[in-house]
């Protein structure tokens, strides 16, 4: 029986969840593959640490050139994270003809091409289906499955700990700080958990997306990036007293000569899939020319799932290297010589319906100063709720006005938003929130 050796680069959640798949179901794996998949090395920062799986430790180096010049492995699985270090040991293994898996969407968001091009040139594979989405497998959906349809849109909800937050805010009534601890008690969380909670994360994985879906290098930083940070159990609140629940979107869709490329926060139909994606769950819902729509539902984040994707492409460059057919496809492959022009929207131009809280004084008068703004920049309001009494006793009490906009021009929304805050009646600043009205 053929004996393929790996690598693995990292031995944290990702590193010992794919250590403890590939013990557990060796044998599973030898009898679908009849190839034997050996760990042969693990990189670790710490060699002293203590940790799951003491048996492992005799594996353990610290030094990234005992992997990449070591003759013997075959396939380098880098699931250490950061920048620099991993794409050191990303492009040496592929200069010395080792195919590598990774999970690394900051590194794929910013490096891709560079790194495709890499193995493209050394005739080996990169995979890196554990990028997005953990558990789900996104990256061979839309890589292979989707390959010959044009996709007109994708709404996903992409980053495990954000929507477990806003879940656990949403049922659980739990404060922001508790969620999140619980979130990286879990292991969904980034090292540094801004990236989570900032959406970054999200954009990373956006970013790997939207060059496989729409044929385009994107320029990471052209994103346009929102977290779940200002997000407050009052708009959770107010939300669903309008009939909607709020989640963190990913969102990538064909206009008109240009691409929207975006991630924030969106209220979305209580009665929508999305809406009802819950806990560390991820979705992506992805409408194709001749697919039509579909969904693909699964753990975004969390060391067994993220594993299970992480094996898949150990074992598809296992047997790629068995059967002698490497670097078939990178999915950027074709990408690289075939770039489109298109650039991606500035979130300016586009149209939504608002979700608007204004923190204001509580006093008469109040809401006409805000719906003459609003009404100069051409946005017209669909509903208001406002909670409190306006008596001229307690008006520096602060009050919050919620309002929901018909579609309006998100350049004059940025506009209406400095002005009101710049009234002598507004005591913080206001909060905004995009209407996501798809149809799932
Ligand atoms: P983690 O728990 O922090 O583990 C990182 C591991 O890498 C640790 O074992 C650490 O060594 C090692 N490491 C870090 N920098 C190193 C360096 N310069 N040299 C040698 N070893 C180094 O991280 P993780 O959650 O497993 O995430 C790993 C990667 O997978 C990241 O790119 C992340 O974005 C991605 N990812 C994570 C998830 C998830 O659910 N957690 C899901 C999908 C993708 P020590 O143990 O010695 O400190
Ligand atoms: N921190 C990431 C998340 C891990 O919470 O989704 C999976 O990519």
């Amino acid at each position: 029986m053929k004996k393929i050796n790996i690598a693995i680069c990292g031995f944290g959640i990702v590193g010992s969840g794919t250590y403890a798949l590939l013990k557990k179901n060796r044998e599973l794996l030898i009898n679908r593959t009849g190839l034997d998949i050996e760990i042969k090395k693990i990189l670790v920062a710490d060699m002293e640490k203590d940790r799951d799986f003491p048996e492992a430790k005799s594996l353990f180096t610290d030094k990234p050139e005992n992997i990449y010049l070591d003759k013997d492995i075959d396939i380098v699985v880098e699931v250490m994270g950061g920048i620099q270090s991993a794409e050191s040991i990303i492009i040496n293994s592929l200069k010395k003809k080792k195919s590598v898996v990774t999970a690394n969407k900051a590194l794929l968001a910013l490096k891709g091409f560079d790194i495709v091009r890499e193995a493209e040139k050394n005739s080996v594979d990169i995979l890196f289906e554990a990028s997005v989405a953990g558990g789900i497998p996104i990256i061979r959906i839309v890589k292979d499955f989707l390959l010959s349809n044009n996709i007109e849109y994708l709404y996903g909800i992409l980053n495990g700990t954000s929507n477990y937050i806003l879940t656990e805010m949403t049922q659980k009534k739990l404060k922001f700080d508790t969620a999140l601890k619980e979130a990286q008690d879990k292991g969904y969380a980034e090292k540094d958990p801004t990236f989570d909670i900032e959406g970054i994360d999200t954009a990373h994985k956006l970013a790997i997306l939207l060059n496989l879906i729409y044929d385009i290098k994107v320029d990471f930083n052209q994103i346009y990036t929102e977290g779940i940070t200002g997000i407050t159990d009052e708009d959770i609140k107010f939300a669903d007293e309008f009939g909607y629940s709020i989640k963190l979107l990913a969102v990538a869709k064909r206009s008109d000569g240009y691409i929207e490329g975006r991630v924030h926060p969106a209220l979305v139909k209580k009665d929508s899939i999305l809406s009802n994606i819950n806990n560390v769950y991820n979705a992506i819902y992805v409408k194709g020319d001749f697919l039509g729509s579909s969904l693909y539902y699964g753990r975004g984040a969390g060391s067994s799932p993220t594993a299970t994707s992480v094996v898949a492409d150990i074992v598809e460059a296992a047997i790629n290297i068995d059967k002698g057919c490497l670097s078939r496809k990178s999915g950027y492959t074709a990408l690289s010589k075939n770039l489109k022009k298109l650039k991606l929207a500035s979130i300016d131009r586009l149209s939504s319906r608002y979700y608007m809280r204004f923190s204001v004084a509580d006093a008469p008068g109040v809401l006409s100063k805000i719906s003459g703004i609003l009404s100069r920049l051409n946005i017209s309001i669909e509903s208001v709720i406002q909670k409190g009494k306006s008596t001229s006793e307690n008006s520096n009490l602060s009050v919050s006005i919620v309002m929901i906009t018909h579609e309006s021009l998100g350049y004059n929304i940025k506009k209406a938003v400095q002005q009101i805050d710049n009234l002598d009646i507004t005591h913080s600043k206001t909060f905004i929130i995009r209407i996501e009205d798809f149809y799932a």
